[in-house]
């Protein structure tokens, strides 16, 4: 199988977290002690991913190469690509389908932090997995996300966005492993009511042909939103928590890095020097001992 390539969608208005993203871009948003998109892209990195898409806005990518670059710092390649209007989360597959070349992928929203004991498992497991996988989560405000629909039999039957009437208390996260078919499916999408190329669509055409696997997160783990100013707040502040009880770092792309053999002590001592006066740094000094 070619190996799989990720995907983080970076663009959007930020028009709720306004007027902070009036000059910013939502996902270069500090979550506590670093930008919003390490968090997803440490996701795809702990999935083994090593090619990377990422979709910003037009005017947003100088801001988001000068963060990360071309990705060499961390033994991985990133490719640079815009979405001039947020037209929908499904455009993503249709504007990275030169880039995806045939392979399987996983996409991750630019503003969604997951945290939990077991996560690299369950992201090797969806790697491996023919099809697609997705992963549905328990909140508390169902009716704000794509919502399951569980048929009698237990299995996903449907999935709905943003229903007034949730089916079920769970959400589908915006973690999205899908098979090499995303970029043709995409096109055959329709703009919603509300004018968007809905992920929801993708998945349904998924469902629909028994190729989409549900995996329930538990509530072991942290699934965090980012939308407003207060859940942004709170996800930093579960961050900040995380970090100071366990003097480790949460998020740390350099971390996993290194951890994954892409880069070496050398390498990583040079990210140190660049980090020497943060916590960050400190616990990159700490795995070379
Ligand atoms: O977070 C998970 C949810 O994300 C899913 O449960 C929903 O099914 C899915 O539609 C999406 O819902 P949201 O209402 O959260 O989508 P939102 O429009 O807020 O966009 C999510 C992120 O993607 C946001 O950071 C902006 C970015 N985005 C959005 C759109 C529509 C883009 O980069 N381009 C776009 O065209």
């Amino acid at each position: 199988m070619t190996a799989r390539k990720g995907i983080i969608l970076a663009g959007g208005s930020g028009s709720r977290l306004y007027p902070i993203t009036l000059g910013l871009s939502k996902q270069l948003l500090p979550l506590y002690d670093k930008p919003m998109i390490y968090y997803p892209l440490s996701v795809l990195m702990l999935a083994g991913i090593r090619e990377i898409a990422i979709i910003t806005t037009p005017q947003d990518q100088p801001q988001f190469q000068r963060l990360m670059g071309d990705g060499s710092a961390w033994g991985i390649a990133l490719t640079w690509l815009v979405q001039p209007a947020p037209e929908g989360l499904a455009q993503a597959y249709r504007i990275a389908e030169d880039f995806l070349d045939g392979a399987p992928s996983a996409m991750i929203l630019g503003d969604n932090l997951f945290f939990g004991h077991g996560l690299p498992d369950l992201l090797r497991a969806a790697d491996a997995h023919d099809g697609g996988t997705v992963f549905g989560y328990h909140v508390a405000d169902p009716e704000r996300y794509g919502v399951l629909d569980f048929g009698a039999d237990g299995r996903a039957a449907a999935i709905v966005e943003k229903p007034a009437v949730p089916p079920s208390p769970y959400a589908v996260t915006g973690l999205y492993f899908l098979d090499g078919t995303a970029p043709a499916r995409a096109r055959d999408v329709r703009p919603s009511a509300r004018g968007e190329l809905e992920i929801t669509s993708l998945l349904e055409m998924y469902l629909r042909d028994g190729r989409l696997d549900v995996q329930l997160m538990g509530r072991g783990y942290a699934w965090l939103d980012t939308g407003t100013h207060g859940s942004l707040l709170d996800a930093g502040n579960f961050v900040r928590t995380l970090q100071d009880r366990q003097g480790l770092q949460t998020g740390s792309p350099d971390e996993i890095a290194f951890t994954q053999g892409w880069i070496d002590a050398g390498q990583l001592r040079a990210r140190i020097e660049i980090f020497r006066k943060t916590d960050y740094g400190r616990a990159l000094q700490d795995l070379l001992r």
